[in-house]
């Protein structure tokens, strides 16, 4: 079979992880269902657990149909495309094979690296890829992905660029943030750019202020050393995912869709955030463990990482200036709910007040990430009936129509970085920006000998959170829905 222009090889360092097994490899096989792969694509796990390629076929053949996917024809079409190669990540002889299985192969020009790895292992990959001289593009391309954390504070952030740098160009080198691959996540550079009736009313003259919430019910899922050791809600989830959706609800509008003009507004809005106060700390910042955290196998006694973090920040340019930004995230919450709520300004005049509605609610337009993927708009209008009486009504819209298939971040990304396409990962400034954020938070919180504050299972997170807001009546949004009630008979 001769190499189509499009074909490549994808090789997966960690296959027989997790995110392999519930991403990747589901992922790989939707895009090939759907026709996107070319027929010479081959995929190639890598990892320490031996296999035959005939094992490792059946085991993946296994995930896809225990998951409820993988059926029939396209079943057995996908797993033709399966190899593995068992070896050391330290070993040269692993890498002198994976060189071997990459030349004899079909797709020998086009080469994906995925490193689904633990952090501390991309730089030696990295380098082991170097030195047997995978990363040479000769007529075709080589690409190498890297998960998020890139780094776990600014500090080993630059570490690990200059390391990978000394062996790529930046245009090899694809950070994924996976939260950015969510259609809802997409959806919201759609709203802001291809609607005329949002745009005059997105800034500090009419919004009030942006909240956005990544709530979970789900907690360590055996990553316990990963996320007591380098993680914690801030840099798990803030430093990454949340701020990647601040950035796209208040960047500029891009000259075009294109990676660099994308990238290029999203930088600028990580670098107008203002520095956290450090001195009021509390003002803006909130940090929470769940009860029982200590007795999950694995965290360390002790152990002050966070599990549940808020925090409270201002971007300063022309259109933010002074609009609070609420950011929270937390793990064993109440709900799975990822929303942005944007709450805007009351109108000048409470013109309804003498009529006995003494409150008008304010407009809050609410958008749902996970796992509604709706749009909706409360808005104050009067009760039918001869009394003058408000009450809230909104108007929804579900992003989907019945019947439309959802794709999952992971096949749009992979798609992207198939096609060359770097619009959705993130630049080395951007993840500088964002660590320039978060950085001196988590600084003054491993400096406090106090342990974080502690909150129920099944709650909203520690009450401290709603100090963040400082204003009478304001509070964290919890649901979409707005309750209908009239406010005040008049
Ligand atoms: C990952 C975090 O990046 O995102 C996890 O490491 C978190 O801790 C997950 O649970 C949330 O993303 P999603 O898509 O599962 O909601």
């Amino acid at each position: 079979m001769s190499c189509a222009t499009e074909s490549h090889a994808y090789v997966i360092f960690g296959a027989t992880g997790n995110l392999a097994k519930i991403k990747l490899l589901p992922a790989l096989y939707q895009l090939h269902c759907l026709g996107y792969l070319a027929p010479g694509v081959k995929i190639l796990g890598c990892g320490r657990t031996p296999h035959e390629r005939d094992g490792w076929r059946d085991e993946v053949r296994k995930i896809l149909s225990d998951a409820g996917t993988g059926t029939g024809s396209c079943l057995e079409g996908f797993v033709e495309r399966l190899d593995y190669l068992i070896g050391s990540l330290q070993d040269a002889a692993f890498y002198q094979a994976l060189g071997n299985w990459i030349g004899t192969g079909e797709c020998a020009r086009n080469v994906i690296f995925y490193l689904s790895l633990s952090p501390g292992l991309y730089v030696p990959v990295t380098v082991g890829l170097a030195q047997a001289g995978l990363l040479v593009e000769s007529n075709g391309w080589r690409r190498v992905v890297v998960e998020k954390p890139f780094g776990h504070d600014l500090q080993s952030a630059r570490h690990l660029q200059h390391a990978l740098n000394t062996h790529l160009e930046e245009e090899q080198i694809y950070r994924i943030d996976h939260y950015v691959g969510k259609e809802s996540v997409q959806n919201l550079l759609v709203l802001r750019f291809a609607n005329m009736i949002l745009e005059p009313l997105w800034n500090r003259h009419y919004i009030d202020h942006v909240q956005i919430t990544h709530a979970e019910t789900v907690g360590l899922e055996g990553r316990a050393s990963y996320y007591d050791g380098h993680g914690g809600a801030t840099r798990d989830m803030i430093q990454s995912h949340l701020l990647q959706v601040l950035a796209l609800l208040a960047m500029e509008p891009p000259v075009s869709l294109e990676a660099e003009s994308l990238r290029d507004e999203k930088v600028k809005v990580l670098r107008s955030i203002r520095p956290v106060d450090i001195t009021q700390l509390a003002g803006h910042a909130v940090r929470a463990q769940y009860a029982g955290y200590h007795q999950e196998a694995g965290i360390s006694p002790g152990s002050h990482t966070e599990t549940y973090a808020a925090l409270k920040l201002y971007i300063d340019n022309w259109r933010w200036r002074d609009v609070p930004f609420y950011l929270r995230t937390g793990k064993r919450l109440k709900e799975r709910r990822s929303m942005v709520a944007v709450r805007f300004r009351e109108p000048p005049m409470q013109l309804f007040q003498g009529t006995g509605a003494a409150t008008v609610h304010p407009n809050w337009l609410l958008i749902g990430i996970q796992p509604d993927d709706v749009v909706r708009l409360e808005i104050s209008a009067k009760v039918p009936g001869v009394e003058t009486r408000t009450r809230q009504i909104s108007m929804d819209a579900s992003v989907g129509n019945p019947g439309e298939r959802k794709a999952d971040a992971y096949e749009d990304l992979l798609l992207d970085v198939i096609e060359g396409n770097r619009s959705l990962f993130l630049r080395y400034d951007e993840v500088k920006a964002a660590w320039s954020v978060v950085d001196p938070v988590m600084q003054a919180w491993a400096e406090d000998e106090h342990p974080p504050l502690q909150y129920p299972v099944g709650s909203w997170g520690p009450k401290a959170a709603s100090q963040l807001f400082g204003k009478a009546g304001q509070e964290w949004r919890q649901s979409l829905s707005c309750n209908g009630e009239a406010d005040v008979a008049g």
